[in-house]
């Protein structure tokens, strides 16, 4: 099998080139990626030479070139993880979410469908749903949860996913889409949550965290939401939708603090900041789908991945060093200058 990865650059499509490449050596993969400030080659440098391997840099939006790309490659599959995927950038700049994340994919599933791909697979996310109650623990967003996505990002992935169905309801594209609960792990951007917290305890810097940090998210190892996209792409049922979660929910206090421990830093270091705009309260998923019909498992639980998690950062910290000294520096400053 030929198989586009887009986005391939970033934390899970990253994740997925390394882990497939290797697990499959009689399918090529073609990582596209347009390597904006979330896109890192250095992910990739332990690939790059592979025989069944190969970076193109280019953008899901550029019609013309999708189309040669297309023309040229032929693919088979066609995974697509490329998007904008920071909330908090949504809401500081939302054109961006909506350029990517929604015409973007409309630029993919034209090309697989005059190309004839014989799979489309949009990674999706759990925030399509919107979010769940604190005090009804026994809440689950399944497969047929309304969409009712609360910031620009989820509401432009919301509507990815309606013209993925769309496309197969109308033109029969064979299509299948998951939506995961929080990924963690190495190579993420250390803009979000469990990254942020464990590059800055690391330097003994303070730690903002929104609200009084009881939100909850539902957090599952990159590596495990690989697996289960793998599994669908190639056992899914097309048209469906399945949701993935290894039932991990946290408080994010309870996150950070686990990060404290684990780094022997003190709780001294936790800053209570302003909140983030129209903040969702918890995240919960049910994988039951998953589970019973494509029979997928997790293997790491949450005290497991967070061990192996903080200790990759540890020893790995030349990679987010050289994301932290470049422009993200002035990121961060702009976004949390007004939190204090
Ligand atoms: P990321 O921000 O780390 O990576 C996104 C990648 O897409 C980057 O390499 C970036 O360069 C690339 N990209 C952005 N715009 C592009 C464009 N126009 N053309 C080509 N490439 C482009 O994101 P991630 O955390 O790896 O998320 C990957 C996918 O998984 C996203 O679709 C996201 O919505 C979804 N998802 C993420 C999580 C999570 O917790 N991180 C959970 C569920 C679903
Ligand atoms: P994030 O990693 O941005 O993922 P998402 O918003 O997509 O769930 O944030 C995870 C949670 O952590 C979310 O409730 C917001 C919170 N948070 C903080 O408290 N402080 C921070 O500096 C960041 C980035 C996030």
């Amino acid at each position: 099998m030929k198989i586009l990865v887009t986005g391939g650059a970033g934390f899970i499509g990253g994740n997925y080139c390394l882990k497939m490449t290797e697990k499959y050596p009689e399918d090529t993969f073609v990582c596209l990626d347009l390597l904006t400030y979330a896109g890192n080659l250095e992910t990739l440098a332990p690939i790059m030479d592979r025989e069944n391997f190969r970076f193109v840099k280019g953008d899901i939006r550029d019609r013309a070139f999708i189309d040669e790309l297309f023309a040229q490659e032929k693919f088979d599959v066609v995974i697509n993880f490329a998007a904008e995927t920071h909330v908090d950038r949504s809401v500081e700049e939302p054109d961006v979410f909506v350029s990517t994340n929604v015409m973007g994919v409309q630029v993919l599933l034209d090309a697989c469908r005059k190309h004839v791909v014989k799979r489309f697979h949009q990674v999706s996310t759990d925030e399509v749903y919107g979010d769940l109650p604190l005090d009804r623990p026994d809440l689950l967003f399944t497969e047929t949860t309304p969409l009712h996505a609360s910031s620009p990002y989820s509401a432009s992935k919301a509507g990815a996913d309606l013209l993925v169905l769309a496309y197969y309801r109308t033109f029969k594209l064979p299509v299948t889409i998951s939506r995961c609960s929080n990924n963690y792990g190495p190579y993420q951007f250390p803009e979000k949550l469990i990254p942020l917290m464990v590059s800055r305890a690391m330097a003994d810097q303070s730690l903002p965290v929104y609200g009084e940090g009881l939100n909850v998210r539902d957090w599952l190892h990159v590596y495990d939401h690989n697996t289960a996209i793998d599994l669908i792409v190639r056992k899914g049922r097309v048209g469906e939708v399945y949701n993935i979660g290894g039932h991990n929910e946290k408080a994010n206090i309870e996150v950070v603090k686990t990060i404290l421990k684990q780094l022997g830093k003190p709780e001294s270091l936790i800053h209570y900041v302003k909140d983030r705009p129209g903040h969702d309260l918890r995240y919960a998923m049910d994988p039951t789908k998953l589970v019973t019909e494509l029979g997928w498992q997790p293997e790491y639980n949450f005290d497991t991945g967070m061990a192996q998690t903080i200790t990759w950062y540890v020893e790995n910290r030349g990679w987010w060093e050289h994301i932290l000294s470049g422009d993200y520096k002035e990121y961060y400053a702009k976004m949390y200058k007004d939190r204090q």
